[in-house]
């Protein structure tokens, strides 16, 4: 052949091979959520315009997704033949698959469509992201051979959203479900009702689209922020009946469930401002323009229980789910007690009290439901005043609603505040968008056990799963919504697909870095905190050093201790910096040439109670927990912003005493701290500190101090010896006694319930 011809020959090869992406990486992929079993091979499969699908009758809703998915990403026609070829294989469980890919065939074994969905959803996150919108340029791809043999380790994977507080497009409920398709989630809980607005058509009862669907304005900022101001602004809206059938339809063909949420008997205003006579006043009211929990609930009479029957019929003709959430949370008893009416009732129908009237409503709503061949859902509080008998506990406030019901034979889903509430922050950055409170970072999901411990393996049987809640009072925008839930929901599905033993958080890291470029082609605004940095106080043999940790992989750590901005020639972190004096920490993640994340700064508070002994004769809340009593006196303060981080504890309804042993005797001059005290949040600052000194000699010296409790979210505490001088002695240990709020009054959020009481660093000068 003649040299040139060969030449050209040559390049056109070259160019040809450019064609296809070339994906044959010698690791397993990073598929989220990882699958039970995944086998690399070597080789490759090329699809390309020569390949077909072959699906017999069960599987033509997957075999339809895999075709268009490829069909749309990409230049690629899907022909008849059967190189990709979906399998019945009876023995699989219901959402069991196999995805076996060799180089001249891709088999798909499942048991049901919804398998083989899975393992479409699987080859998906083989392809290249540019598929996900549609711009895949090549006429062919290789994909690396494996076989996969996956399935969940739980029945129930949910994500919830509320549309009450703010509402989105029906374009985002389909790009919201999508999602959850991808990620194997089955389940969507659509919190439909709300005191700030009532979002699904009724055709029966017309003024909840006129006037229970709107709101007149919406509260500006956060609720902590006093004056409450206003926007002025009419919000609301609802989804028609034909848009919810076009969800639901949607839905169903990505194998997620929807459960409507309508709430009883709390929540309710913006009902009873549509129908006044579901009141216990019969006064009229607003749907609410502010966050919280309100006082107006239904009335138990038989206009209510009309209304809310018709109104289930009218959601049972829409949503197919053998489940209705019929809600049950916060539901304040002010209205009953103080109604002659329910007071009657609450006797006629011999009820303990206004629990039990909870109880007696939940459990009229469910023989209706039940009748109709449905099964409820109530939050934990339908546990109070007696379970209704069919019902499944959504268990929130903690698990303890769980291991009751489960332990009572009832079937419950697990959505504990601290590991799925995706409304809290998710950095502890000061820069973070505002939220309700509360910090619940990636780790912390990841770590989510959904099986609580108090459950012996049979009972644990009643746990069908968990779901993260994504509470909108502070997103207004769709973007905010995807910003709270992404990555977050990636370490929800994780956990809820796959078995404990193969999760391992810092592979999952890796896979979620990876993961951004699909995000992004599907145009999600995840939060990346990746390239940041967290840091903790330490003790290393008793002396005080700080860690610090990113959690991206394969990055350098640079610092300085001078307050100064780090940069590409400042001391690279290796090991834990000893701290021996008060100072300011910045750091930030580098590659080679640039810093590639924010700066985290940190202010060091090197004062006397550093390296001694605290105690505490109560644990903090779970989800407060920070970094232990430790963190009492680890020389950093919480987060001036928010009451959730590491650093601040939290307790609810108890009183504390806190100990701090000085090791030696030390002349100390005050004693300072600070208190949270965010009303809105139920959250408030103690009224006075009690405290108490062991001196030198053994003499124990008490003092009260009044705690200042002004209108603000932050209350600095500081004693002060008031003659140091005089004092002549030294002090070995000293004690804090605080003692709990108690009860939150009428007219406030909360009222009835145990105060918080959220305390920070102890400074010892
Ligand atoms: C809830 O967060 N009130 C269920």
């Amino acid at each position: 052949m003649h040299f040139k011809k060969i030449l050209l020959l040559f390049l056109f090869a070259s160019v040809l091979c450019g064609c296809i992406e070339m994906r044959i990486p010698n690791t397993t992929p990073q598929i989220i959520p990882i699958p039970i079993n995944q086998e690399l091979k070597s080789n490759q499969f090329i699809l390309d315009s020569s390949v077909g699908i072959y699906a017999s009758e069960e599987f033509q809703l997957s075999s339809a997704f895999l075709k268009n998915f490829i069909e749309n990403g990409s230049s690629i026609e899907i022909q008849n033949s059967n190189e990709i070829e979906f399998i019945l294989v009876a023995t699989l469980k219901p959402e069991a698959y196999e995805l076996d890919i060799q180089s001249d065939k891709i088999s798909i074994k499942a048991s049901s469509e919804v398998g083989a969905f899975y393992a479409v959803q699987s080859l998906r996150q083989l392809l290249p992201v540019s598929f996900e919108n549609c711009s895949y340029m090549h006429s062919e791809v290789a994909i690396q051979c494996l076989t996969i043999k996956d399935q969940p380790e739980f029945k129930y994977r949910g994500m919830h959203l509320d549309v009450g507080r703010h509402m989105f497009s029906v374009d985002f409920i389909k790009r919201y479900i999508d999602a959850l398709a991808m990620l194997k989630m089955n389940t969507f809980h659509w919190h439909l009702t709300e005191d700030q607005g009532w979002r699904i058509e009724i055709k029966k009862y017309p003024k909840l689209q006129e006037v229970a669907a709107y709101r007149d304005e919406t509260l500006v900022g956060h609720y902590s922020d006093q004056p409450h101001q206003f926007d002025g602004k009419k919000y609301g809206g609802y989804y028609t009946q034909e848009e919810i059938k076009d969800i639901v339809a949607y839905a169903e063909e990505r194998f997620v469930t929807i459960i409507p949420e309508i709430e009883m008997p709390g929540h309710s205003q913006a009902a009873i401002a549509a129908y006044p006579e579901l009141g216990c006043t019969r006064e009229p009211v607003k749907v609410a323009t502010k966050w919280g929990v309100f006082e107006e609930i239904y009335c138990p009479n038989e206009f209510t229980f009309q209304f809310l029957e018709d109104v289930l019929d009218e959601v049972m003709e829409l949503f197919p789910s053998q489940y209705i959430h019929i809600g049950g949370d916060e539901a304040p008893k002010a209205r009953w007690k103080n109604s002659e009416f329910c007071q009657d009732f609450i006797k006629n129908h011999n009820l303990k009290d206004e629990h039990g009237l909870q109880s007696y409503f939940i459990q009229r709503m469910e023989k209706y439901l039940n009748s109709k061949g449905r099964q409820i859902i109530g939050w934990d509080e339908i546990l109070e005043g007696g379970l209704a008998p069919n019902a499944t506990v959504m268990s929130w406030r903690g698990v303890e609603g769980a291991v009751a019901a489960a332990k009572a034979g009832h079937n419950v889903i697990i959505t504990p505040t601290s590991h799925c509430y995706f409304d809290y922050y998710q950095s502890e950055n000061d820069d973070e968008p505002l939220a309700i409170g509360g910090y619940l970072p990636l780790e912390k999901v990841y770590s989510f056990n959904p099986i609580p411990e108090e459950l012996t393996e049979d009972e644990s049987k009643y746990v069908l799963g968990a779901q993260g809640n994504i509470w909108t009072e502070y997103m207004p925008k769709e973007d905010q919504v995807e910003y709270m839930m992404f990555p977050r929901v990636l370490a929800m599905s994780e956990i809820l697909w796959s078995h404990s033993e193969k999760r391992n958080y810092n592979d999952f890291v890796g896979s979620v870095e990876n993961f951004h470029k699909r995000l992004e082609t599907l145009g999600i605004n995840y939060a990346n905190h990746l390239y940041e940095i967290e840091g903790r106080m330490v003790s290393l043999n008793g002396d005080t050093a700080y860690r610090l940790k990113t959690l991206s992989q394969g990055k350098m750590i640079r610092f300085t201790l001078n307050g100064t901005q780090p940069s590409v020639s400042s001391d690279m972190y290796t090991s834990e910096i000893p701290i021996t004096k008060t100072c300011t920490l910045k750091a930030a993640v580098f590659n080679e040439d640039n810093q590639i994340g924010s700066t985290f700064t940190q202010k060091i508070n090197y004062h006397k109670a550093i390296g001694t002994k605290i105690s505490i004769d109560k644990n903090p809340h779970e989800a407060y927990s920070g970094s232990g009593a430790e963190g009492l006196i680890n020389g950093v303060s919480g987060s001036d912003a928010r009451y959730a981080d590491n650093e601040w504890l939290g307790f609810w309804g108890e009183d504390i005493e806190i100990t701090i042993d000085l090791n030696e005797e030390k002349k100390i001059n005050s004693v300072e701290t600070r208190f949270y005290n965010g009303n809105g949040q139920w959250i408030y600052a103690p009224k006075a500190v009690h405290l108490k000194f062991t001196l030198d000699d053994g003499t124990i010296v008490t003092d009260v101090k009044e705690v200042n409790l002004k209108n603000e979210n932050l209350v600095n505490f500081k004693y002060d010896f008031k003659t140091p001088e005089d004092l002549k002695v030294t002090v070995k240990s000293l004690s804090l006694m605080i003692s709990n709020y108690g009860t939150i009054p009428e007219g406030k959020q909360g009222a009835g319930n145990k105060a918080w009481t959220f305390i920070d660093e102890i400074i010892i000068n």
